[in-house]
Parts: structure tokens; C-alpha cells; sequence
């Protein structure tokens, strides 16, 4: 099966444009809503949650991860790939969705000013401009971190006033640093959700970037250049859900991030 893994339910608007496109696969989706929000947390801590859905994962069939979720891709992905998967795992794989995006942005923008929104730890990590910059030297990335957004749309309140002051705050800090910013990478899949709100704030000419089509487009690309992966997934259109913590909240949300309603099964890490 095809892992997807993020903190909370973003990972599902990411699983939700694959599905779209290759819809043949199976795939399992974790969810540690007991232990969102990752952003504000210090890097060790996001590693090691990271790496323990990473293992549930794993037990539960997966052969091919992919971290839907900039936090963990920021702040876990590498030393995963690097240390434990060589040594735990040789036969599986992890992805990250900083890279993918990174490697698309140059397409967005005219100015070669481009911000990104993310959590706190993203932010800190500077994974961001890092990728974007090998690839691109002449890109200015501007960052602004946002955390009250994840714990506002993880409590379901998305459709109060006060997400609009704040997503204006955000925007204005991120204006401040730079007015010819003319592309915002949505840098937290939890963004994805409120992409529309988003708009509403930002001037016309402003494109804003959302990764769940580029991630699945990625993920079609890679599979096509890694054939000895695609030859190991079962092609029966099984689709299973897991949380660290349910509740009616829960259920509801991930009907809001995926678009239709899905049974979610509660698993424990210990
Ligand atoms: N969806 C995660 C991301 O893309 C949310 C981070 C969090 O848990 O704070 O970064």
C-alpha cells in the first residue's frame, strides 16, 4: 500500500488529488490528532512522532511513505531516509512534499518573489528557501510563520470572523518583508483548506499555490521512474484510515478535508 502521514487531517486534501489521479492504488492514511499540532514542537520531538506513524505505517503494509505533512518533511524527513531507513527498513521508502513543491515554483512567478506560509518549525528549518535557491538562485523566498491557523482549522471553527483578522495579519507580516512578492506557496497542507479564504485577502495578481496537485503529479512521475516500487503495490483501490485520537470533531473534519465521508479507525502508537 501507498502511506500518507501528516500531524492531523491536511494530509488529506494531498491524498485526495492523488486518489484522483491514480486512483488504481491502495492506500492508508495516519493521522496523529492526538499529538497535532507538530509546528510549534522542537525538532526532535517532530522527528520522533514522525517516525513512530512512520512505523505504524510500515506494520500496517505500507511500502512507500510519503509525508504529507511540511513539518515532518522540514524537520524528519532527512535523518529518516538517512539513518533509520537504511537501517531498519532498506526495502522501503519515505518521501517528503518540501522538494516537490520546491522544484515547481519557478513556473508561479514573474517578480521571483515568492513567500511561503507555514508552521513554525517549517519556518526555522529554512527548508523552503533552501530548495527553492538549488534549484533556482535568482528566487527571493519570503517566510511567514502562522501558528494559530492548524489549531484554529483542527477545531473546526474555519468559518469564523476572527480566522479572517488573523490570516490578514499573517499576510500583512508577509507583505512587509517584501511588496513584490507575486506567489504564496500554501506550506502547511492544513492551508489547503482554507485556500479560499486565503484569496479573498490577497490582491488578484497573487497566485497561491496549494500542493495537493503537484504532489500527486509527483508522485505519478516517480512512480513511472521507479518501477521496481509500482510492481510491489496492490492495485485494489483499498482505502484505510487511521487516528490517534477520534471523536464526532474528528469524524466531521475529515469528511470537510476529503470531500466525502470515510471511516476512521483509531490506532494506538504504544
Ligand atoms: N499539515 C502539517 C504541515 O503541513 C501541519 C503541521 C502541524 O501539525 O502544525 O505542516
Amino acid at each position: 500500500m501507498i502511506g500518507f502521514f501528516d500531524s492531523g487531517l491536511g494530509g488529506l486534501t494531498i491524498l485526495k488529488e492523488v486518489i484522483k489521479i491514480l486512483p488504481q492504488y491502495s492506500y492508508i492514511y495516519f493521522s496523529d490528532n492526538a499529538r497535532t499540532p507538530y509546528g510549534s514542537r522542537n525538532q526532535e520531538t517532530i522527528y520522533q512522532f514522525t517516525l513512530q506513524g512512520v512505523k505504524k505505517l510500515f506494520e500496517k503494509d505500507a511500502n512507500l511513505v510519503i509525508l504529507a505533512c511540511n513539518t515532518s518533511s522540514s524537520s524528519a524527513l532527512r535523518k529518516i531516509q538517512q539513518e533509520f531507513l537504511p537501517k531498519h527498513y532498506p526495502n522501503k521508502n519515505v518521501l517528503g512534499i518540501i522538494i516537490p513543491t520546491a522544484e515547481e515554483i519557478g513556473k508561479f512567478t514573474s517578480s521571483q518573489d515568492v513567500g511561503i506560509l507555514a508552521t513554525e518549525a517549517t519556518v526555522n528549518s529554512s527548508s523552503y528557501p533552501k530548495e527553492i535557491n538549488k534549484i533556482n538562485s535568482e528566487i527571493k523566498v519570503f517566510q511567514q510563520a502562522c501558528p494559530l491557523l492548524v489549531p484554529i482549522i483542527e477545531s473546526g471553527k474555519i468559518n469564523e470572523n476572527d480566522l479572517d483578522v488573523i490570516i490578514k495579519k499573517y499576510l500583512n507580516e508577509l507583505f512587509q518583508k517584501s511588496r513584490k512578492i507575486d506567489t504564496i506557496i500554501l506550506g502547511c497542507t492544513h492551508y489547503a483548506i482554507i485556500e479560499d479564504k486565503i484569496k479573498k485577502c490577497l490582491p488578484k495578481n497573487v497566485k497561491v499555490v496549494s500542493q495537493g496537485v503537484i504532489i500527486a503529479q509527483k508522485l505519478k512521475d516517480y512512480l513511472v521512474q521507479h518501477p521496481e516500487i509500482e510492481k510491489t503495490f496492490v492495485k485494489d483501490s483499498k482505502k484505510l484510515f487511521f487516528t490517534t485520537e477520534n471523536s464526532e470533531r474528528i469524524k466531521y473534519l475529515t469528511q470537510l478535508f476529503y470531500g466525502e465521508p470515510i471511516k476512521i479507525d483509531l490506532v494506538n502508537l504504544i
